[in-house]
């Protein structure tokens, strides 16, 4: 296997330019191509990236000078092109939510063989600072865990032609932002969500511009969840536990001002700053290890994905149905 590592974007896609790209220079990997539909666009976009040449999305997928491939496509095009950049031997980071809905994430994950390595982009789970908050859960220092309080809001108020705004591309709230509360929830309790009721401010367009939901997980847990499009950036999150709670600036993507309090009744105990590296950076130092087989593939797709799939289905039902609790 050829050092650096050698990635493919698919997509000439905000999040690859602003945080892919950054994280994969800094882990000392190489972006050979990117894929866009448009050849123009994919050609300005490699020279003001870094990226050494643009073709289609099919010569990413088929290019012998790439080892693994970025999908940064919007939503309802993740797990065609996943697919397609597994079926050519490629490893795949795809973004959020991998499918839109567990038949799909099934159908994917089913084509996925014992050597693929394909994973779905909650690079969260990569972090230092995943780490610590499992470590101080487990270690009782908030008593027994019972509920996570936890939004991601942030503002696209005036956009217009934002994918998150289209229903065909798999655009709203839930899809978004709302996967990341329920994607941590799962990985702190441990365990899949029973139970959901949501309340939601559609769009003109079909999408959720905001949405809340409780959702109750085995055990007389519960997750408590706000995710949005039109107010200031927020990832604030409460795990809360029978005798304490640990306050969370940003569990999602952490910087240099994020932190982790810990809180035993009122009294503020310890602060965590979080490490230092952005998530992608954990994240596609590991995929890199896993390819070079110095590592063991951890938070896979075939792991999770499907799991993960059915909780935002959960959701979506119950949001569908409007039911009331
Ligand atoms: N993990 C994270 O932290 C994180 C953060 C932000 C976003 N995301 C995810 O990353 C994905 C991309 O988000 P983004 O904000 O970067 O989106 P974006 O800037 O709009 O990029 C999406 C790209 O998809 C391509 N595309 C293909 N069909 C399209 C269509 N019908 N309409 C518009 N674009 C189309 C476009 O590239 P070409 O036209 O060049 O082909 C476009 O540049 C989404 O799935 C989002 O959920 C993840």
């Amino acid at each position: 296997m050829p050092d650096p590592m050698r990635w493919g974007v698919l997509g000439t896609a905000n999040i690859a330019a602003k945080a892919f790209l950054p994280a994969l220079r800094e882990a000392g990997g190489v972006a050979t191509v990117v894929g866009s539909r448009s050849e123009n666009r994919g050609q300005t976009w490699a020279a003001e990236n870094g990226v050494t040449r643009a073709g289609t999305y099919e010569s990413v997928v088929a290019a012998d000078d790439v080892d693994a491939v970025y999908v940064a496509l919007p939503n309802d095009q993740h797990s065609v092109w996943a697919a397609a950049a597994l079926a050519a031997g490629k490893a795949v980071l795809c973004e959020k939510p991998i499918a839109l809905n567990a038949a799909q994430a099934e159908h994917l994950v089913a084509a996925v063989g014992p050597d693929d390595l394909l994973w779905e982009s909650f690079v969260f789970a990569f972090h230092p600072q995943t780490t610590l908050l499992e470590r101080l859960v487990a270690e009782g220092r908030i008593g027994d865990l019972t509920e996570i309080v936890s939004e991601f809001h942030f503002d696209i108020t005036g956009a217009t032609g934002n994918i998150r705004l289209s229903r065909e591309l798999g655009g709203g709230a839930l899809y978004d932002v709302g996967c990341y509360p329920l994607r941590l929830a799962r990985h702190l309790f441990g365990s899949e969500p029973v139970h959901a009721a949501t309340a939601l401010t559609p769009s003109p367009g079909g999408v959720e511009l905001d949405m809340a939901a409780v959702v109750d997980f085995p055990q007389s847990r519960r997750l408590i969840m706000s995710a949005g499009m039109r107010r200031p950036m927020s990832t604030f999150t409460r795990i809360v536990g029978t005798t304490g709670e640990l306050r969370v600036t940003n569990p999602f993507h952490p910087t240099a001002r994020d932190t982790v309090e810990l809180w035993v009744g009122r009294e503020h105990v310890e602060t965590w700053p979080a490490a230092s590296g952005s998530a992608f950076r954990h994240a596609i130092d590991h995929i890199n290890a896993v390819i070079l087989g110095q590592a063991t593939a951890q938070h896979t797709a075939v792991q999770d994905a499907v799991q993960q799939a059915r909780s935002l289905d959960l959701v979506r039902a119950a949001a569908t149905t409007g039911e009331a609790r």
